[in-house]
């Protein structure tokens, strides 16, 4: 994936974002359920993008003295929106895969739908685990690969492109922190939105930053119509009148050993 093209994805979606991301919302709430740490003092948020668990963390944790936020965005705009809008956080515009931050800085690291748009989890996990204290936990929702299946298989009747972002599979993440020698459980949940229209998924997905980054845009007459074509495949998951988006969402807790 081409990092450049994400952060201009996300960076243009920066005010945009928060009108399409219930989904985004739901997860992130229920990531941040999932953990009970009392007091931790020293946390980061990988991926922050507008702020929106930077908000929860500082809710959560605000009665509690000197607690230090840190987060983190590829994308300039988001990294500027959330100081603005959530201005609880130390925030740097940076890459997950480079995170400019100490070894056993963190007793707390979260990331919620962020990782899913990294190549290299291996070296993801690895700037995690350097960056934890010993004992310190990393809590992390991220999409699988049977993301969006529906969509994948609407194109896929179409034309023999990537259309939709590939994700990692569990599998991959266990290996990943198994190599490591983290300590990890996952958990996983599938959550379906219900469209009335393609166009209104399509709208969604531009609205949020997380459209295809895998290919060159194919615009112009034949874009058109291989759209309108994948509109009518689609139309085959049709069900009560509505069309069903799958997310897998893949939630997972490491702790550094
Ligand atoms: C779907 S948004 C989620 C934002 C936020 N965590 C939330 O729950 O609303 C994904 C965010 O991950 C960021 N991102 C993607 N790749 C990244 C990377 N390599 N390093 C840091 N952030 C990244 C994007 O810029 C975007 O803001």
């Amino acid at each position: 994936m081409d990092k450049k093209r994400i952060a201009l994805s996300f960076s243009n979606a920066a005010n945009t974002y928060d009108q399409h991301a219930q989904l985004q919302r739901d997860v992130c709430d229920q990531l941040l359920n999932q953990f009970d740490l009392k007091e931790p003092q020293s946390i980061l948020d990988i991926g922050c993008g507008t702020g929106f668990g930077v908000k929860q963390l500082n809710a959560k944790f605000k009665t509690q003295k000197n607690v230090d936020i840190h987060a983190i965005d590829l994308a300039p705009k988001m990294v500027e929106y959330a100081k603005q809008h959530a201005p609880f956080a130390k925030y740097q515009c940076a890459d997950a895969e480079n995170l400019p931050f100490v070894d056993n800085q963190f007793d707390l690291i979260i990331s919620s739908l962020a990782l899913q748009w990294l190549e290299d989890i291996d070296q993801v996990l690895s700037e995690i685990s350097r960056c934890l204290k010993k004992e310190g936990q990393a809590f992390i929702a991220t999409l699988g690969e049977k993301t969006l299946f529906e969509l994948k298989q609407a194109w896929q009747s179409v034309d023999k492109n990537t259309h939709v972002n590939v994700f990692h599979n569990i599998q991959m993440w266990r290996k990943s922190a198994l190599n490591l020698g983290l300590k990890l459980e996952i958990k996983e949940e599938q959550r379906v939105l219900q469209y009335k229209t393609v166009i209104d998924l399509a709208k969604d997905l531009k609205g949020i930053g997380a459209h295809n980054v895998n290919q060159k845009k194919n615009t112009g007459l034949t874009g058109k119509s291989k759209f309108k074509d994948m509109q009518k495949s689609y139309e085959l998951f049709r069900k009560n009148n509505t069309l069903p988006a799958t997310y897998q969402v893949i939630y997972l807790r490491i702790t550094a050993l």
